[in-house]
């Protein structure tokens, strides 16, 4: 896949696999910066004028939120189009036409599909870039990009880290985009906790195997639990199986607070969210909790950088 290679200007983000670590480094500057400001209560009009359009096709509390935060924040104009219920989509209009239509009205969209490969299916005819916020299990890139930089403010550091990723690593995409980034640094360990039906793609471990990244597989949390410095909890993707495989795979891996408490004491526990029972509402108060407070807020000012470098020359 092409590089960005510092051009973002009326660039699509449909992978992570876009990113240099110079890239990375631009969108987190700013983003950290954008932090700044927001916190510090000051008006921002860098996008005054910009219109986005939230094109959602799947449900999203997060990423929908704050993408349209992201843009109001810059002072910019929002559609949002939540679920297809109420768009021509209802009526059978084609993912082409619906794209050419906001195109004619907005100067970015961002997506969200259930298909793998339809944030593609967009760029290959829309006029302005596209966001992919979710493509079916493949990727969700602006969450990777706000997962690592809650790990490089948390940690410190984006190498020499030992991540656990637990859960449904098949059919949940910010994993995968997650592990591409990390592929950029040295001496990352990654340990893949999954039920056997829903294992990390192959295409993805080859990646990884590629860089010579190291890779463990374990049945159970608490054989890491001690050794790791993050750990990305996912929920079973309920919506892309049978409800028997569903069944079968959930309430596979939970972590609690006994579990919790074994972890270093810097190490930091990470959920992209909505959790479905995975993590029990008392680790919610362990220090290294940070899914419902650092990584979620994180995802306004990334995606506020990335609106920016993406609009403006
Ligand atoms: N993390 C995430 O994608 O959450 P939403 O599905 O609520 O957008």
């Amino acid at each position: 896949m092409k590089k960005i290679n510092g051009r973002f200007y009326k660039q699509n983000i449909l992978s992570t696999e876009q990113f240099t670590k110079s890239d990375i480094d631009t969108v987190f500057k700013l983003a950290i910066n954008y932090r700044k400001k927001v916190e510090s209560g000051k008006a921002i009009t860098d996008l005054k004028g910009k219109i986005l359009t939230a094109l959602f096709y799947e449900p999203s509390s997060r990423t929908f939120g704050s993408f349209i935060a992201a843009m109001q924040r810059l002072g910019g104009g929002v559609i949002p189009i939540q679920g297809i219920t109420f768009s021509s989509v209802s009526k059978g209009e084609t993912l082409e036409d619906t794209i050419r239509v906001f195109a004619n009205y907005s100067d970015v969209i961002a997506m969200r599909h259930n298909e793998t490969g339809a944030a593609q299916k967009a760029a290959d005819v829309s006029p302005v870039p596209i966001l992919n916020a979710g493509d079916g299990v493949g990727e969700h890139p602006t969450q990777g990009l706000l997962d690592l930089l809650t790990i490089k403010e948390r940690l410190g550091r984006l190498d020499k880290i030992h991540i656990a990723m637990v859960g449904d690593l098949k059919y949940g995409r910010t994993v995968h985009s997650l592990t591409k980034l990390l592929l950029l640094f040295q001496n990352i360990t990654f340990t893949f906790i999954s039920p056997p039906l829903s294992p990390m793609p192959d295409e993805i471990l080859k990646m990884v195997r590629k860089v010579g990244a190291k890779i463990q597989k374990k049945s159970a949390i608490v054989d890491i639990i001690k050794d790791i410095d993050v750990i990305y909890m996912t929920r079973i993707q309920k919506e892309r199986m049978d409800p028997k495989i569903y069944k079968k795979m959930k309430n596979m891996f939970i972590l609690d607070a006994k579990l919790a408490n074994k972890m270093k004491k810097n190490s930091i526990i990470l959920h992209p969210l909505p959790r479905i029972g995975e993590i029990t509402t008392e680790v919610d108060k362990n220090p290294r909790s940070v899914y419902l407070t650092h990584q979620m807020r994180s995802g306004m000012f990334v995606r506020m950088a990335l609106l920016k470098l993406i609009l403006t020359k």
